[in-house]
């Protein structure tokens, strides 16, 4: 009798990640203009074929309909089925989410409207947050006439050392209320342990703003599990979106936490919807989602992209640790890194000359940063249309100019 077919048994994640036939057929769901090896990708990602051509048709269709469709059909009934669907990628309920047009105007909402300060608190905010979190909690603090407490994260990063950095802020001062806290920081890519982090803030009664602009899509998380009642996010550097999304997460217990954004009577008290700015929105883009998120997990979430893209970093880290001349700031502790990290030349002082020649003699194109207290470096961000080849210029290029 004839045996019956085994059927094969799906690729482990970290087999997914490790796949350069497969990840070949990714790339070729994106339309890529022809230059540079793109190794910066943290700036934004870019929409799948599909995914553009359903934007595009959109937009076309909004232009045609204008506020026929939209008063009919989009405000009432379209926009919630895709709150709901963002809700449900992202661990939450479709109350606790309210779309924003990009990460900082979510954060910079929940932050001025925050309503639990009282005279004597104190804020926090790290030199790894982002600018425009560190900025909006500087004129916090002045607006309230509160303390800002600012602290330095000790550099080369470590498990413990975050979190002793955290733990010392808390000790020290007793009156802190509030905190900005960043899941996977922008200059560096060091990732923060936020669960550990969020419970050590809690036992010390302090609130967590998460900014995790860059976690969704590379990291494999739910929002609600990661013990923070505010955080804010975008949509378009990991998940695939049109530019001009991002959400806020408000915690269905700590509503009433923050106040309507700029008095706003759109929406009854209990509606999150009301503490994200007033206007219209990129309607077609918001369109796209439910095809963005189709394609997002067709590649098989946040897990395999993440995966994918870890695998993309410890090929150019490996090897770039031991070339005298380059230090790697970015921890290799799992707990600590995803896709993103930093490094720089020690024998070259200006590393803005230096991703000039990264461009001009090796065609890869990358960022400087600077701005934290690990000092200035060059930022390195693969993307999925990314190869192990493009990788491996990279790590020729790091060795020709170290
Ligand atoms: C850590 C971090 N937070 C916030 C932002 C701001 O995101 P948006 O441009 O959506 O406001 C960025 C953008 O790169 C970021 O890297």
């Amino acid at each position: 009798m004839a045996q019956a077919a085994q059927t094969p048994e799906a690729p482990s994640v970290t087999e997914r990640a490790q796949d350069e036939a497969f990840w070949q057929q990714v790339a070729a769901q994106y339309d890529v203009e022809p230059g540079p090896i793109n190794l910066e990708y943290g700036y934004f990602g870019r929409m799948t074929r599909k995914a553009l051509r359903n934007y595009e048709e959109n937009l076309a269709y909004v232009n045609r309909s204008n506020s026929v469709y939209v008063r009919q059909q989009f405000d009432s009934v379209d926009s919630e089925v895709i709150r709901a669907q963002l809700a449900s990628l992202v661990g939450a309920a479709t109350h606790e989410i309210a779309i924003t047009r990009c990460a900082s105007e979510g954060l910079q909402s929940l932050i001025r409207n925050y309503n639990e300060l009282r005279p004597g608190d104190q804020l926090l905010i790290s030199d790894l947050d982002y600018m425009s979190v560190q900025t909006a909690m500087r004129w916090l603090a002045k607006a309230r006439g509160i303390e800002l407490i600012e602290i330095q994260h000790a550099h080369p990063a470590s498990y413990d050392a975050v979190l002793d950095a955290y733990r010392q802020a808390f000790e020290n001062n007793p009156r802190l209320k509030l905190m900005a806290l960043t899941h996977v920081t922008h200059r560096t890519g060091l990732v923060m342990p936020v669960q550990a982090i969020a419970a050590l803030a809690r036992e010390h009664g302090v609130d967590v703003i998460l900014d995790g602009a860059h976690a969704l899509g590379q990291m494999d998380f739910k929002v609600s599990e990661l013990g923070v009642a505010f955080a804010g996010y975008n949509l378009q550097k990991w998940i695939g979106a049109p530019l001009s999304l991002g959400f806020i997460f408000v915690a269905e217990d700590r509503l009433l936490s923050v106040d309507p954004d700029m008095g706003d009577g759109r929406y009854p008290l209990d509606e999150l919807l009301s503490r994200v700015p007033y206007g219209t929105p990129n309607i077609p883009a918001l369109m796209t989602l439910p095809t963005v998120f189709e394609e997002h997990l067709a590649v098989g979430g946040s897990a395999v992209k993440g995966a994918r893209l870890n695998y993309l970093r410890e090929l150019w880290v490996k090897p770039a640790r031991e070339i005298p001349g380059i230090e790697v700031l970015t921890p290799d502790d799992p707990r600590l890194c995803c896709g993103i990290s930093a490094f720089r030349f020690t024998l070259h002082a200006d590393q803005d000359v230096m991703i000039e020649r990264l461009l001009r003699e090796h065609g890869l194109f990358t960022v400087a940063r600077d701005g934290s207290a690990c000092g200035p470096c060059i930022r390195v961000t693969p993307g999925f249309t990314t190869s192990a080849a493009d990788v491996a210029q990279l790590v020729t290029a790091l060795r020709a100019l170290a």
